[in-house]
């Protein structure tokens, strides 16, 4: 099964878009050659994450998380956390979340 989650030529280059996801939000962007899609959501108490400095933030308590491989740099979200990816291929120009495939 599949869900859009957005258009690809609506990424930025640089940064992320924010998207909707469910009644939540995805952080949405670019890595190499791949596209990310994290769920807007710190591994601490769940906080909302900004994108800064190609990291991804958590404006509560300033956890920090690399952008590529999700784990968390520093902050108060526990060692060896990472952030949660989902899922997704790119289909007519649109990045899905594809489940139960
Ligand atoms: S909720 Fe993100 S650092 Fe506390």
């Amino acid at each position: 099964m599949k869900h859009e989650i957005c258009k690809v030529a609506d990424i930025p280059e640089t940064g992320s878009l924010i998207a909707p996801f469910f009644g939540r939000e995805v952080h949405v962007y670019r890595s190499g050659e791949r596209i990310r899609a994290a769920a807007n959501v710190c591994l601490h108490f769940g906080g909302p994450l900004d994108c800064k400095d190609g990291k991804l933030v958590c404006q509560w308590h300033g956890a920090s998380f690399d952008m590529t491989s999700g784990e968390r740099i520093e902050g108060p979200a526990s060692k060896g956390s990472r952030l949660m990816f989902l899922s997704t291929r790119v289909e007519d120009g649109a990045l899905n979340y594809v489940w139960g495939e």
